[in-house]
């Protein structure tokens, strides 16, 4: 497993790097980008070989039987999780951005209000707003640079018209892998507005030494109204694979999801079906483990660089390689800051107001990358902010 090799995606039709001068005027040949939610590993070589036995087979054709794709995802929800599956409670989609987009169509009218707790993944309010529902933003409390729930003010915002909340667990951006009490309380908060719960866990792998991930399956009281959604490819940095999985254990919606699945014709990538099989094996969770060590020191690395930069402060993550960087006490103007950072540094990260209330002053780097990538990232940050020492 070598984590420490680069590895050039420049012209590769690859939307981190190539996209970046577009989009952030971040330059395609000396510029870095931290930005999309990929990493700039090479998947292990299990997913590998499951691809070059399809190409070497040479018949593209449609995939029948599900049985060991579905076999290894409960496989992997028990082993790695302690979640036992029904494979008969599992649909494909075309990534969680799309399952999303299903639970919507799906579970809610147009019109009807969808909770979002923020900062959190923006492709959440794209989706919501592109279908015509309403996003309701719900600010998580920054505590001495920690996310907190904070259900009081939260219930004062409902007024009934909201029917879903989308949990992001462990939490994009930020880091944080919710505790037992913080499930419970999602839970409550859900049954008392009479909110579907969706519950999306794809970050849930790449947890640091210290924290579990504890799947909503487990908490009490909330069974009848959720909709559980994971992925391989966060986990496995086979992102363009566009798979996720929809997991639904209620047998009402259960039924509502299948008739828009049937609906839209909707049928899984045979690449993503056999890469996902693959990756949930003990080779797959081998190299996890390894990848997840090597993540835990990336992030000691750039916090313990980018915290020596006066007014700046990188999230301690409890999980996953998005760092989300507070540049509020700097006393800088975003487009100050992200100035430094797009033309100084040259470096495309992603900018924090896309993440709703409460991202405004931050800026999400992308760490899943060489230890000599992140040092030179460190570097750049550093000079970029060189005055304020
Ligand atoms: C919380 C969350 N959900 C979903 C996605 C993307 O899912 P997909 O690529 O499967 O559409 C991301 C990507 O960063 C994410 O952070």
């Amino acid at each position: 497993m070598d984590f420490d090799t680069p590895i050039n995606r420049r012209n590769t039709h690859c939307a981190k790097w190539d996209a970046m001068e577009d989009i952030y005027g971040v330059s395609r040949e000396d510029g870095i980008a931290m930005w999309v939610a990929d990493m700039e590993f090479q998947a292990p070589d299990c997913i590998r070989k499951a691809v070059t036995d399809m190409a070497d087979h040479g018949v593209f054709g449609y995939f029948g039987d599900e049985s060991d794709y579905r076999a290894a995802i409960c496989w992997w929800m028990a082993e790695r999780h302690g979640w036992t599956v029904d494979p008969a409670h599992i649909f494909t989609t075309h990534g969680l951005v799309n399952g999303t987009a299903m639970c919507l169509d799906a579970f809610t009218k147009p019109g009807d209000g969808v909770v979002l707790m923020t900062p959190v993944y923006h492709a959440f309010a794209r989706v919501i707003n592109a279908s015509g529902r309403r996003v309701v933003e719900c600010e998580l409390a920054n505590i001495d640079g920690r996310y907190e729930m904070d259900f009081d003010t939260w219930d004062a915002q409902m007024d009934g018209s909201e029917r879903m909340l989308i949990l992001c667990s462990p939490h994009n951006p930020g880091g944080r892998v919710w505790t037992r009490a913080e499930l419970q309380a999602v839970a409550a908060f859900a049954k008392r507005h009479e909110l579907i719960l969706l519950s999306d866990e794809i970050h849930h792998d790449l947890t640091f030494p210290g924290q579990t991930h504890i799947p909503m399956t487990q908490i009490d009281g909330i069974a009848d109204r959720l909709v559980m959604m994971t992925s391989a490819t966060k986990t496995f940095n086979i992102a363009g694979s566009h798979g996720g999985n929809v997991i639904i254990a209620d047998p009402d919606l259960r039924g509502r999801f299948a008739a828009r699945m049937a609906a839209l014709g909707m049928s899984p990538n045979s690449f993503g079906l056999f890469m996902t099989t693959a990756a949930y094996s003990p080779e797959g969770a081998a190299w996890v483990d390894a990848l997840r060590l090597y993540l835990d020191e990336n992030r000691r690395i750039f916090d313990a660089g980018v915290n020596t930069i006066p007014g700046v402060h990188s999230m301690q993550l409890e999980s996953t390689y998005l760092a989300w960087v507070d540049f509020s006490g700097t006393g800088m103007s975003a487009a100050d800051f992200t100035d430094r950072v797009q033309n100084d540094a040259q470096i495309a990260a992603n900018h924090g107001p896309t993440f709703g209330k409460g991202g405004g002053q931050f800026l999400r780097f992308n760490i899943g990358a060489p230890r000599a990538q992140i040092e030179d990232a460190v570097s750049r940050l550093q000079k970029a902010f060189a005055d304020l020492q």
